[in-house]
């Protein structure tokens, strides 16, 4: 399967569903939706969120636009999201609480693939970018698929994130939990012991640009979500563009977020949206 068939196609329109869960997990929040209208999510697809009240619609209140969220987990009709606080988006969608009407377009963008038939999964994340591994390894675990996750945070406080994904190597900037260091020594290390193992990745974007680095330099096939700032979501604005390797532009919500590590620029990060 190519990274472009790794889409499933989303509704016309927004929808709004309800919130059923909340959970704070260290400084992320976690929670649920039933979405009876829309299809089951690929890992690495995401969904553009707002609340159906106080989405600066009130006089001292900035119009905002919707976010690109993640999905977490799919079963059945039920979603999960995970939150990490940035701005004025994510503090509201992380107030939200059972009940309250959430705004839903989605699911949106092209997903991870499964890799070759014998071929081991490295799932190498940083920060919320953990979110599309976690959905990505129960995928490949349900599968039977041999798995390892690596997960890199900056202080112990977030690494509690590290929760909702099975048996994560964890690395943190400070060496409070886990590894101290950057989580791609750890992706190093697994490629010297299996250089035929597929990279997943999802992270900032200096930590993308690393991995996506470490890919072509080791031939290993590496998929990379990326996270650029988008403002639709499906393919209209232009402000999710990152330059391509045949030096045309990507935008990363229709022709991403997942990529190939090989179809990006060197100077991907420099140019177009991505930072
Ligand atoms: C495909 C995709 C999936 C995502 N999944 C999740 C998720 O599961 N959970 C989650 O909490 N967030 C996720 N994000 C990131 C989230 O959409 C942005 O951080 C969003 O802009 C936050 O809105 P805000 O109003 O809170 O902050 P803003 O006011 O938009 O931004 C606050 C600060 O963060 C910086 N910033 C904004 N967006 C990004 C970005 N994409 N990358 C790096 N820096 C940025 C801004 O420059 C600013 O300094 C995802 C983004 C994408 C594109
Ligand atoms: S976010 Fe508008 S084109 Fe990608």
């Amino acid at each position: 399967m190519t990274i472009a068939d790794s889409r499933v196609q989303a509704p016309f329109g927004a929808r709004e569903v309800a919130v059923t869960t909340t959970e704070q997990i260290g400084p992320y929040r976690v929670f649920g939706c039933r979405d009876e209208l829309g299809p089951r999510p690929r890992a690495g697809q995401f969904y553009m969120l707002s609340s159906s009240d106080h989405w600066g619609a009130g006089s001292d209140e900035r119009p905002y636009l919707p976010r690109a969220i993640s999905v977490l987990a799919a079963d059945d009709d039920d979603l999960l999201f995970v939150i990490e606080v940035v701005g004025p988006g994510t503090e509201r969608l992380a107030q939200l609480v059972e009940g309250d009407g959430l705004q839903m377009l989605g699911p949106l963008g092209n997903g991870f693939s499964a890799p070759d038939e014998g071929a081991r999964a490295i799932l190498c994340g940083g920060g919320i970018g953990f979110v599309p591994l976690a959905m990505m390894q129960q995928e490949l675990l349900t599968a039977g698929r041999e798995v390892t996750a690596l997960v890199g945070f900056r202080d112990g406080a977030h690494a509690a994130g590290a929760r909702l994904i099975a048996g994560a190597q964890v690395a943190t900037d400070d060496g409070s939990v886990g590894n101290e260091g950057l989580v791609t020594e750890l992706l190093l290390a697994e490629l010297d012991r299996d250089s035929n193992a597929v990279i997943y990745c999802c992270g900032p974007p200096r930590m993308l640009d690393a991995v996506r680095a470490i890919g072509v330099a080791s031939g290993a096939a590496t998929q990379l979500a990326l996270e650029a700032p988008m403002a639709c979501g499906y393919g209209a604005c232009y402000g999710c563009v990152v330059k391509a390797a045949d030096g045309s532009y990507r935008r990363s919500c229709v022709d991403g977020p997942v990529i190939s590590a090989d179809e990006l620029a060197p100077d991907w990060l420099a140019v177009g949206g991505a930072k």
